[in-house]
């Protein structure tokens, strides 16, 4: 029995074939037309295939009839006559392999096919029976086409339909139209093109035009191709894009046809009903389809030139693979950008129950360039929800980073005696006279918890015109001196300003000149006061993140004062050259804190931009570029008499752990390492070491590849340090394979570690968040094995728990496709 019968035409398809050595034009003859090339495809793919159609009693006609038979499509009722010659096609391909054509058909053998050539018994038996419009141009083919369609439906053989429109073929357009709604009376499967769908519906929009089709002729499966887009289906109750392959297109003809050869193919293969299929079967069907279509275009001609199974499962194999690869850093517990540069926070806010994270990013490519605000939201702090971005550029130029705040009695008089969002930001552009960077603070204001934003007419609202540096405002409310406070960067130094209605500033101190590290340009500040331990002291802290500057081998990192702020200006506490780093990793930079965390919470929760400038535009990240730490808590605590900074990730992500293995004294040797087997890529350590042996431990995050993540501590130098030289791809930037740490005193001989490892960084926090290292990473494959070992003699690991954690996507380890 025959799967599948194609009617229509078989034609030459004359294709450009360069200039001849007397400058004429080539042409290379292609077997095709539509139907025929749909049941090659199909014959390609092993389907079974007839085809009924008419060629001329000349060469081409004998052409076609080989090379249908040699494609595997059985050709007992292709005739020939004299009454015509065979049709030919001469094709015009453009640059992007785009064809248009010219038709030797006044009249072509195809269009004398007869009712009486059309072998009914055959029909009646075979599974389905394909056909297009261009039979029914002309008498008798027409009656032909639909003698063969009428006796398909009579014994309910499934029909698919191609209205392959070519108006030159018609007397007019309205003729065309009215046979092709014949046809689609009958249509079980109907694929049409973007144009195809507009010239029947009228509409261009593939949704509404389809559900127009769809209830008017009760088609069971419409199916819209888009070019390299992939296509649109409409299937009983449901509908759905799928993606297209991008290929380097030579020849785009037989490309529908190839796409519908595919779909038949596997429409039949599964054998239910069209009416049973699952979006996900959809999808792999079509995703076949595309496949096949994009192949045949890589090729010239069309019948002679379908694909077979293994080449489209080849490509689609390949192209997933790419896809996985592009996205196998994704992070599962940290924040990263839907696509796209991503680099600081801003705008960390607390509003009406959620959470906002505004970021610095690009949206149309993975390296900084004008800048946006992104923006997410979160109930929890883990999981964020992406909105639309925020700010985009605008006359006064890019949106650099800047902070938002609550203004709760509307002091900004923006909001019409409510509340609402203001965002504090830097505008950057190029001075018009001086040609050099200028940088101005600006605002914008949202009354819609942050979905939609206005620019304040009067921006910007502060400019400094002898400042080149001068950016990111941080801005809070100072209860004391009932005024706005904003910090912000000038260059080598903070400098305070204060409003009473965020749109008015007054210089009223400066900061920093000769403080802490010069060692790149001041950035991102932040300003807030914590408690001390449980003292009730509090002290203020003040962070400034500096850049980076090609001597430094860290790159670009923040540092932190201790001091006092007295509603004008900092006072340190500490001398001029005391510095304290917030982070001893090589990826934590530009962090700020969320503004207006509810009073009950009380929680200073900090979030940095886990990557630095040394290599930020370089990171094999793929698709997108640029993540955040995860959200910390910040206290002060003293140490040693001075006060100190310490940070935990926040609780609410201990929501993630889904499995957890305790051990408790367990003695380690160079002999007898501690060894756990696994295969995850999102974990949680924790790690209670006596070290008073005085040996270096390590403990190791083993992939199946070569890659391995050391998080180590000496007891002799007293030094915690993470080395990812081995860590998986290095090689994008000189500076990232590296071991580095941080001086860290054990505590009665023992030491805490608590570690997060994802997929693109690693976070360990020492004595409760005394030190911090967070390190981005980039693994050849999931951990297989953590390694806990020493160099020679023995440690105790007084305590040990391993969590497997879950990725705040879903579901789990797949990648939400926005
Ligand atoms: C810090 C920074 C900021 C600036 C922003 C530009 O990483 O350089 O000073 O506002 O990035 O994207």
């Amino acid at each position: 029995m025959l799967d599948v019968i194609a009617i229509g035409e078989v034609l030459i398809d004359f294709t450009p074939a360069g200039r001849s050595a007397g400058g004429n034009e080539q042409f290379e003859c292609n077997p095709g037309g539509a139907p025929a090339n749909v049941a090659a495809a199909l014959s390609r793919l092993g389907s079974r295939t007839a085809m009924i159609s008419k060629v001329g009693e000349d060469q081409f006609g004998s052409l076609l009839h080989r090379t249908l038979l040699s494609s595997g499509v059985d050709v007992s009722d292709v005739s020939f006559t004299n009454e015509a010659n065979t049709t030919l096609a001469f094709v015009h391909l453009d640059d992007q392999g785009d064809r248009s054509f010219s038709f030797f058909r006044k009249p072509g053998a195809d269009t004398f096919l007869h009712s009486k050539d059309v072998p009914l018994g055959r029909i009646e038996t075979c599974k389905a029976l394909h056909f297009g419009s261009l039979s029914m141009t002309h008498e008798p083919a027409r009656t032909a086409t639909r003698t063969a369609v009428l006796k398909a439906k009579e014994a309910g053989v499934l029909l698919s339909f191609d209205p392959n429109i070519r108006f030159a073929l018609w007397e007019s357009k309205e003729e065309a139209r009215q046979n092709i709604y014949w046809c689609m009376n009958y249509a079980d499967i109907l694929k049409v093109s973007e144009e195809e769908l507009s010239f029947i519906t009228g509409t261009s929009d593939v949704e509404k035009g389809s559900l127009e089709l769809q209830q008017q002729f009760e088609i069971a499966l419409i199916v819209v191709t888009l070019a390299e887009k992939g296509c649109y289906y409409r299937v009983a109750g449901q509908d759905g894009y799928v993606p297209g392959f991008k290929v380097k297109a030579i020849d785009t003809t037989g490309a529908g046809d190839a796409f519908l050869g595919c779909l038949l193919h596997k429409v039949l293969e599964n054998e239910s009903s069209l009416h049973d299929l699952t979006s996900q079967q959809m999808s792999s069907m079509l995703t076949f389809a595309n496949a096949g279509a994009a192949l045949v275009t890589t090729r010239k001609g069309a019948l002679g030139s379908m694909p077979t199974t293994d080449e489209i499962n080849q490509m689609i194999e390949f192209e997933s693979n790419k896809q996985f690869n592009a996205d196998r850093f994704r992070p599962g517990l940290h924040f990263s950008p839907p696509s796209n540069w991503a680099n600081d926070p801003n705008g960390l806010v607390y509003y009406e129950g959620s959470y906002h994270l505004f970021y610095q990013h690009h949206p149309f490519g993975s390296k900084w360039a004008p800048m946006h605000w992104g923006h997410a939201v979160s109930q929890d702090l883990v999981h964020w929800e992406h909105a639309p971005i925020a700010l985009f550029p605008d006359e006064h130029g890019a949106i650099f980073s800047g902070c938002c705040v609550v203004d709760w009695n509307n002091s900004s008089g923006l909001f019409e005696d409510s509340h609402g969002l203001i965002a504090i930001f830097t505008h950057a552009d190029i001075h018009p006279e001086t040609r050099q960077p200028r940088q101005r603070q600006s605002l914008a204001y949202s009354s819609d918890k942050g979905q939609i934003w206005h620019k304040y007419d009067g921006n910007p609202v502060l400019a400094e015109d002898d400042l080149i540096d001068f950016r990111d405002p941080k801005v809070f409310w100072h209860p004391q001196s009932e005024r706005w406070v904003m910090v912000i960067v000038a260059g080598d130094h903070a400098r305070f300003y204060a409003s009473t209605n965020l749109r008015e500033w007054s210089l009223t101190g400066e900061f920093g000149k000769g403080e802490g590290s010069h060692e790149g340009v001041w950035e991102c500040p932040d300003l807030f006061e914590l408690p001390v331990d449980d003292t009730g002291n509090s002290k203020w802290v003040l962070i400034i993140s500096i850049g980076d500057h090609p001597d430094c081998p860290e790159g670009s990192r923040t540092q932190y004062f201790i001091g006092e702020f007295d509603g004008n200006t900092f006072i340190n506490d500490n001398p001029a050259d005391h510095i304290l780093w917030q982070d001893y990793g090589r990826d934590n930079y530009a962090g700020v804190t969320w503004s207006d965390i509810p009073e009950q919470d009380g929680r200073r929760v900090i979030i940095g931009w886990m990557s630095n400038w040394k290599y930020a535009n370089e990171t094999p990240t793929g698709s997108w570029r640029g993540a955040m730490t995860l959200p910390r808590v910040l206290s002060l605590t003293s140490e040693d008499e001075s006060v100190v900074l310490t940070q935990m990730p926040v609780r609410e992500i201990q929501q993630l752990r889904k499995g957890s293995v305790n051990w408790k004294e367990v003695t380690v040797t160079p002999e007898t390492p501690f060894i756990k087997k696994m295969n995850e890529d999102l974990l949680e350590i924790e790690a209670d070491i006596d070290i008073r042996s005085g040996e270096e431990v390590h403990i190791g995050l083993k992939s199946s590849g070569l890659s391995e993540i050391v998080i180590g501590y000496d007891p002799v130098q007293q030094w915690l340090f993470i080395d990812r030289s081995k860590s998986g791809v290095t090689d994008f930037h000189p500076s990232f394979a590296c071991k580095h740490g941080a001086k860290m005193v054990a505590k009665n001989g023992k030491i805490k570690l608590q570690i997060w490892l994802d997929r693109n960084a690693v976070e360990v926090y020492a004595n409760n968040g005394l030190v911090a290292l967070t390190d981005q990473i980039f693994p050849d494959a999931p951990i297989e094995k953590v390694e806990v070992s020493t160099q020679s003699g023995q440690v105790v690991l007084d305590s040990l728990q391993i969590h497997t954690l879950k990725s705040i996507h879903i579901p789990d380890g797949v990648l939400e496709q926005k």
